[in-house]
């Protein structure tokens, strides 16, 4: 797909990976960008910038979205792309002292923010794309949905369980022309990253929110599924099926390490 002359939506767009994408797509001459986040100040601002609009919008809650897809196209057309982006860096703890955490709230709010945001997204488009005969979904998920996050067994989950739907997508609606990418990056210079623990995410070098972008409007122009901004992660990935045992025992020496250094 090409952003040129595209209705764009961009959940958690106020900042960090979202803001970036909402300038890589004004600059490659999308018709309307629309801004959607908590943070109405910040969506505002970048609207601004981008000759866009902006909508505040709690991801979690479906009449949200809802009200963001039905304005969006009573004002600028149709929806062409619909990025999925807002996420939380919640329930770190360097320690894993409980991989069951204390609570269900970490869960619950990321399950509703990583997963149920962008099962509501294509609950309500849907049936819109395929009455005009397609679409595009652009899912901001993580490397870890597809490896794991040492010290966050909620975002791990939920990372996880959003990859798992986005192949559900994909293979429901590829028969109705209905495309979607998921955009997994390891650590991306953000307020996110900087509100958590340092990790194995690092590993690899963080990329700016910038340079993500880049990656996310080649991944979009070849309307690859995976779109992997550190190229490692796909070694990984086949690190991890071609022997998980070993996986796992590499991953819980890099546990054992964070361990050491946050025990200090
Ligand atoms: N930064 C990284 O290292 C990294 C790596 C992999 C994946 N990601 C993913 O990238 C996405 C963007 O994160 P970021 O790093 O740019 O973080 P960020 O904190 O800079 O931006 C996240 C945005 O989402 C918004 N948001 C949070 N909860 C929301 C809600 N309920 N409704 C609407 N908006 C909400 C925030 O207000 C913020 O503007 C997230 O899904 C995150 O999990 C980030």
């Amino acid at each position: 797909m090409q952003v040129t002359g595209k209705v764009v939506v961009v959940t958690g767009g106020a900042n960090g990976i979202g803001k970036a994408l909402c300038e890589a797509f004004h600059n490659a001459g999308a018709a309307k960008v629309v801004v959607a986040d908590l943070d109405a100040a910040n969506a505002r601002a970048v609207a601004a910038m981008v000759d866009g609009a902006a909508f505040k919008c709690d991801v979690s809650q479906e009449n949200d979205i809802v009200h963001v897809i039905e304005e969006t196209e009573r004002q600028f057309g149709p929806i062409d792309l619909f990025c999925s982006n807002a996420g939380i860096g919640g329930g770190f703890d360097p320690m894993s002292e409980n991989a069951g955490g204390a609570s269900d709230e970490p869960w619950q709010r990321s399950w509703a923010i990583h997963v149920m945001a962008h099962v509501y997204a294509a609950r309500h488009l849907i049936p819109r794309m395929r009455a005009r005969g397609g679409g595009y979904f652009l899912n901001t998920i993580s490397a870890a949905g597809l490896l794991s996050q040492v010290g966050s067994p909620a975002y791990s989950t939920t990372k996880h369980a959003a990859v798992g739907f986005a192949e559900n997508l994909a293979i429901s609606h590829k028969a109705h022309n209905i495309k979607v990418s998921i955009l997994c990056p390891q650590g991306v210079d953000t307020n996110m990253l900087r509100s958590i623990p340092k990790g194995p995410q690092s590993g690899d070098g963080d990329l700016t929110p910038e340079q993500v972008a880049k990656d996310v409007l080649a991944g979009l122009e070849q309307e690859t599924f995976l779109i992997l901004p550190h190229p490692q992660v796909l070694g990984y990935m086949r690190k991890k099926t071609e022997n998980y045992d070993r996986w796992i025992g590499g991953m819980a020496k890099i546990q054992a390490k964070m361990r050491e250094e946050f025990g200090k």
